[in-house]
């Protein structure tokens, strides 16, 4: 049979292929068990996302996830990446555990497992209780504590189950989008802020993968999901390279430096003395942030092109990392940085697709880290989707996209690159944040009026693709 990825890679038979979701995304039922209202909640309810779109439905996955789960047996997956909802584990600032919150994920788990599917589970993807919020969030030293003890309990719960366990996704998005930018709750807009956020998320990190380890009664591959920037100056004159260098710093060094080297850059402290101190950086941080990991999540979507310059400020086109432009920027202490526009093609957020990108990030990130196992955690594309008439949805570009970024992890473990999973984003359409539901990455469709689900071209495809590589080796 001819393979179906353009330079016929074979993936070992261990291999993991997934597909992932999110808490806030896709669950709904926002009041079912005693949970409490999260970040994204009040931000939705405040009007700052599209539509004013919100997750109290969403994709009904916390009423539908056994229907959910056989579809993913049906197409042959081998995990299932999904996230834990603080607020309905912890719903208020006293007392222990919420028992009914707390039973939707064992529910979940033992689905999976009963299906053959590997959990893989995240504690922290975006959804803040408000809470926890109100008491100052990420900016504040007691949510990265309050962060660790809801952890603990999540591994109380699960950790006799649940082997792969992964800190934070996407912390970049959590501090700079969410402080810096605005465009993402809490929506604050103030540089210190979003640094001080930077550094309580790493601590939180540190506190929670501690917490995993001691708590869960199994054994436990840890990691944290980075959503780590492809990066290229736009001429290789010393002011474009240097604005290079600074987003690397902020984007990728605010975190890969500590959790995975063990102190922040002083080049980091540097750029952005004017915004901060970093005074909340306490003794002993760096040496918690630095909880020793097993392997490394990274979420690659397309590439950034920068140069040395002002940039045009909130023009409401999307931004280098695919949200909004708003009229701060995410690049605190960097006023000359100017994100340029890249050649298409484009995906529905305005992304370039560029899968070379992701054979040089994974090859860049193997070759510094040579003992930590990769595994992309994320990718995937929006489109525009068309149901035909027969109740297919033909969505060829999508399917393009996800062959040839698996191609290219393929491509990047031939050049040596330790990639030992694919989670394709995402298992069905699902709320995109300020995007709402006016942007679809599923591989299986959601019809937001019935919530009932279909399978697109690409999820077929990603079906026989697993297929034929299991079959291969
Ligand atoms: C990254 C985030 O982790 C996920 O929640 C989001 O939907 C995708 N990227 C697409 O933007």
């Amino acid at each position: 049979m001819t393979s179906l990825l353009p330079s016929g890679h074979v993936f070992p038979a261990d291999f993991l292929w997934g597909s992932a979701t999110a808490a806030y995304q896709v669950e709904g039922a926002a009041t079912a068990g005693g949970r409490t209202p999260c970040i994204w909640d009040t931000f939705a309810a405040a009007g700052r996302t599209l539509n004013g779109d919100d997750g109290s439905v969403a994709a009904d996955h916390y009423h539908r996830y056994a229907s959910d789960v056989a579809l993913m047996r049906d197409l042959g997956l081998g995990a299932y990446r999904f996230s834990v909802a603080w607020p309905r584990v912890q719903p208020t600032a006293t007392g222990g555990p919420n028992a009914a919150g707390l039973a939707f994920y064992d529910r979940l788990v033992d689905e999976l497992l009963g299906a053959g599917i590997e959990p893989v589970l995240t504690l922290y993807h975006w959804d803040l209780p408000q809470w926890v919020q109100d008491e100052g969030g990420w900016p504040v030293r007691s949510t990265a504590e309050r962060f660790a003890q809801y952890s603990a309990w999540v591994a109380d719960a699960l950790g006799d189950r649940v082997r792969r366990w992964t800190t934070l996704n996407e912390p970049y998005c959590s501090a700079y989008l969410g402080h810096a930018s605005g465009v993402h709750a809490p929506g604050i807009t103030d540089g210190a802020a979003a640094l001080a956020a930077v550094h309580h998320l790493n601590l939180g990190h540190g506190l929670a993968g501690r917490a995993v380890r001691e708590h869960a009664s199994g054994g436990v591959d840890l990691s944290v999901v980075l959503n780590l920037h492809v990066v290229r100056a736009a001429s290789q004159d010393a002011a474009d390279v240097g604005a290079k260098a600074r987003v690397d710093r902020l984007a990728n060094e605010a975190f890969v430096g500590p959790m995975l080297e063990g102190a922040y850059p002083a080049e980091l402290l540097a750029d952005t003395r004017a915004v901060t101190d970093w005074s909340f950086v306490r003794d002993g941080d760096e040496a918690s942030i630095a909880v020793p990991l097993d392997s490394l999540g990274i979420n690659y979507y397309n590439t950034s092109l920068v140069r040395d310059g002002v940039p045009p400020v909130g023009d409401g086109r999307p931004g280098a990392d695919g949200h909004q432009t708003s009229p701060h920027s995410a690049w605190v202490g960097s006023d000359r940085l100017e994100f340029l526009a890249q050649p298409g093609p484009h995906t529905r957020m305005g992304w370039n697709i560029e899968p070379e990108g992701l054979v040089e990030l994974l090859t860049d990130v193997s070759r510094r880290f040579p003992d930590l196992p990769l595994y992309v955690t994320e990718n995937g594309a929006a489109f525009e989707d068309v149901v035909s008439p027969d109740g297919a949805v033909h969505d060829p570009q999508r399917l393009a996209y996800v062959r040839d970024h698996v191609d290219a992890v393929g491509r990047a473990r031939e050049a040596g690159a330790d990639v030992r999973g694919y989670f394709l984003w995402s298992f069905m359409d699902n709320f995109e944040w300020a995007w709402g539901y006016d942007r679809r990455f599923g591989m299986v469709r959601v019809d937001y009026d019935d919530l009932t689900r279909t399978v697109k071209d690409s999820g077929w495809w990603y079906r026989d693709l697993i297929a034929q590589q299991r079959a291969a080796d």
